[in-house]
């Protein structure tokens, strides 16, 4: 990590999560693996139930999505880092729990810095809300890439800005409000206008899942039914407790992206983007509905074009990306003085915004 700045961003990270280790779940979605599956089948890498891969998650959190992971590859061999040692603990016992015995191993890490595995040993690592609450995500993404072997898979996941500027506008709110307060004050007003934002936030989750139906372990879903009765929670459907809210409304760092944000932060990485499979922007779903005129034009599109098209259109919530180590037709087509218009940074710092990313 270089500057003292990134330090802090990191510490105060670790400090929120640790406090409320993320996601507080009990059900566990497996929307969030099939993506990668479906596309690893389309690409001729996944077979047989994941054997013979080895995969990696950066950044794991409580280990939602690898215990998803975990159950869609049950032949490959799946190992995770994250930074809080709080949610490790969690994460080891959600293995445990949903008997996810192909999970190897899960270490403390930062991706700020080189991590605690041979570089070129996974097949595919996929890393997922993690890099945007990094003080620098490319940093992540370049960290991460030693460890995938050649030919392997990226994947991440990262906050669109456009889509979320409804929780930025409530952030900003929340921002004005706690002006001057102490910090048990300042909690109670974030809680008070989490309330009020709390529609929002929650008709956004339920769309997702909605959308997340096709991809459904429903195994894996009555596992959950049963874990969660064990331990005798209630469900919460609804999402409101406090890993939500602190993930959602109190984060020390996050970072909210543009597709040029995406595709700047990942050539710095050294990566090359290999294609989007984000909802909003799987490309065919939308060439699908247009008029021949307009599919013809379409087709003329370089793929940068076409994502830039496609972010002139929508709001994305999120974007959801491929990257390979080597150039790709994408990346072919990204103009060479391509670089960002808007930046939006959210730190508890005063940073240089620069430096900062
Ligand atoms: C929003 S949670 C996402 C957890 C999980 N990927 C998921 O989607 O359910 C962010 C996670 O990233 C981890 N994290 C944040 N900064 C990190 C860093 N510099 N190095 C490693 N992990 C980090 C946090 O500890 C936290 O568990």
């Amino acid at each position: 990590m270089e500057t003292k700045q990134d330090h802090q961003v990191v510490a105060s990270v670790q400090g929120m999560y640790t406090e409320h280790p993320f996601p507080n779940t009990s059900i566990v979605n497996t929307f969030w693996s099939h993506p990668h599956r479906e596309y690893l089948k389309r690409a001729g890498v996944y077979q047989d139930g994941g054997s013979g891969l080895r995969i990696l998650e950066g950044g794991c959190g409580t280990g939602e999505k690898l215990v998803a992971h975990a159950k869609t590859f049950p032949r490959a061999k799946l190992c995770a880092i994250d930074l809080t040692p709080a949610s490790i603990q969690v994460a080891n016992f959600h293995v445990k729990e949903f008997r996810a015995h192909n999970v190897e191993a899960i270490k403390q890490a930062n991706l700020m810095e080189p991590l605690p595995f041979p570089d070129e040993s996974f097949d595919v690592v996929y890393s997922l809300g993690v890099v945007h609450h990094t003080p620098k995500p490319y940093l992540a993404m370049q960290n991460l890439g030693r460890l995938v072997k050649p030919g392997g898979y990226l994947f991440f996941w990262v906050y669109g800005a456009l889509g979320q500027l409804w929780r930025i506008k409530k952030l900003n709110y929340m921002t004005l409000m706690r002006k001057g307060l102490p910090a048990e004050e300042t909690e109670q007003v974030v809680r008070d206008s989490f309330k009020e934002a709390s529609f929002s936030f929650n008709v956004r989750d339920r769309i997702r899942s909605l959308s997340s139906m096709k991809g459904i372990n429903f195994g894996l879903l009555a596992q959950s039914l049963l874990v969660a009765i064990k331990r005798r929670r209630s469900f919460n459907f609804v999402g409101m407790d406090d890993s939500n809210l602190y993930d959602g409304f109190l984060h020390a760092h996050e970072k909210f992206y543009t597709g040029e944000d995406v595709v700047t932060d990942t050539r710095k990485s050294g990566l090359f983007i290999e294609d989007f499979i984000v909802p909003e922007l799987t490309l065919t779903g939308r060439v699908n509905r247009m008029s021949d005129l307009m599919r013809r034009q379409w087709e003329k599109l370089t793929p940068f074009e076409r994502l830039q098209a496609v972010d002139a259109i929508t709001l994305p919530n999120e974007y959801w990306w491929v990257c390979r180590k080597s150039p790709t037709p994408f990346s072919k087509s990204v103009p060479e003085d391509y670089g960002s218009t808007v930046k939006i940074v959210r730190t508890a710092f005063d940073t240089d915004q620069d430096e900062s990313r």
